[in-house]
This record gives C-alpha cells, structure tokens and sequence, in this order.
C-alpha cells in the first residue's frame, strides 16, 4: 500500500512538474512582454540598413492583430520600403507642416495606417494598430516613431493619387505613419506623472 501511494505520487510530481515548468515559462513570457511595452522609445535617428522583409512582416503581422471594434478591422497597412515613394511621402508630409526637413528622420521604412471611415470605431481601430506596430517593431530590435499627419497628406490631391496607384478604393482616412529602422539613438523615457493612475476601490 506504502508503495503504491509512492508510486503514484512519483507520477502525479513527474505530471505537475511540466505543468509548473510551463506556468513559469508563461510568467517569463509575460515579463518579456512588459518589458518591451516599457522600454519601446520613439525613435528619431536610424541608420540606413534596411530591415530583412522577414522582420518587417513580423512586425506587421502583429499590426494586423490589434484589436477592433467588432473585429471589423477596419484599418489597413500599406508597407513603404521603395526609397522614391517614402521620399515622396516625407516630402507630403512636410509640406503640411510648411517644411523642408525630413519627418521620418531618415527612416527606410514607413508603414502608413488608414482605416476606413465607415467604420464607427476606425480611429480608434487604427490607433491601436499603431500601438502594436510600434511595440512589435521594438520587440524584434527595430526602432519606430508615429509621424502625424497622415489624414492630412491621404486627404490631399497628391495623397489620393498615390492611393489610386496602390490599387486602395474606398473612403480610407490616414491615421499614423509607423517609422521603421534600426535605432541610431537609445532616448530614456520622460519620468510618469504622479496622477498618471487613479484607482477607486
Ligand atoms: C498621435 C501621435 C502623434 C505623434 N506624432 C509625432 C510626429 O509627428 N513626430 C514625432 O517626432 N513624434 C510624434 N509622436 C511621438 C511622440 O512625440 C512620442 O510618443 C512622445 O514624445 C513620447 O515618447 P516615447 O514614444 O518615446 O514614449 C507622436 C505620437 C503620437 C501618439
């Protein structure tokens, strides 16, 4: 009887302990997560080497799972690594501004997001894709930056022009350009505002 308690409580350690090895994989996996949704800067000086596709569909990937309102998904991304077509985009850009300076600070890469404006939730939707393109990118050891504007340039003249080149119909509002390279600079957050987080309990 003694032994057969033994044994099967050998078993049941051989079976828990997988289990324990997999919650604590689990917790690692999410620090790792949070540690990226902290430490992810924007990004204002990169270097010239262009990103692998391979990474940059990592990134995007990730993009295309944001959430949305309804998991409509309203937005779409149009990925931007043709030299002529980011310049020309930096240029609509700038133009807005008034300016003659690069807005993606000599990025390689832009990933312009719009959503479609039927769409209640599209701002929002857009955002968040935003958001998961800018901490996906730093998770792979890319750097980003959300360069505004991007209703501004896609509801010019110009801008719809390069959307009929793309083939994109539709009612589509430019919500972020996501910049993308590799980092030239390693900037240190500003510090959080003390009332940053109110609880009510
Ligand atoms: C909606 C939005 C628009 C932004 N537009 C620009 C922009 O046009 N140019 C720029 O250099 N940074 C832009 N940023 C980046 C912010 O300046 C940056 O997120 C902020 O200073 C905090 O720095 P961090 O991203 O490193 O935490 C934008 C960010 C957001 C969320």
């Amino acid at each position: 009887m003694k032994s057969l308690l033994l044994t099967s409580l050998m078993a049941l350690t051989a079976i828990a302990a997988p289990l324990t090895c997999a919650a604590q994989t689990q917790d690692m996996k999410d620090n790792e997560t949070l540690e990226v949704l902290k430490t992810r800067r924007s990004i204002r000086r990169y270097t010239t080497q262009m990103p692998s596709r391979e990474l940059l569909d990592k990134v995007l990937e990730a993009g295309t799972y944001a959430p949305t309102g309804m998991g409509k998904q309203s937005p779409i991304i149009v990925a931007v690594t043709d030299k002529a077509t980011r310049d020309k985009l930096s240029a609509l850009n700038a133009a807005v501004m008034g300016a003659k300076n690069d807005p993606f600070y000599g990025a390689p890469v832009v990933l312009v997001v719009l959503a479609d404006r039927n769409i209640g939730t599209y701002v929002y939707d857009g955002s968040l894709v935003m958001g998961n393109l800018m901490n996906a990118a730093h998770a792979v050891g890319l750097g980003s930056c959300w360069i505004h504007r991007a209703r501004e340039v896609f509801d010019s003249p110009e801008g719809k022009a390069l959307l009929k080149e793309w083939g994109i119909e539709g009612d589509y509002e430019g919500i972020g350009n996501c910049i993308i390279g590799y980092p030239d600079q390693s900037p240190t957050p500003k510090p959080r505002k003390a009332d940053y987080i109110r609880y009510v309990e």
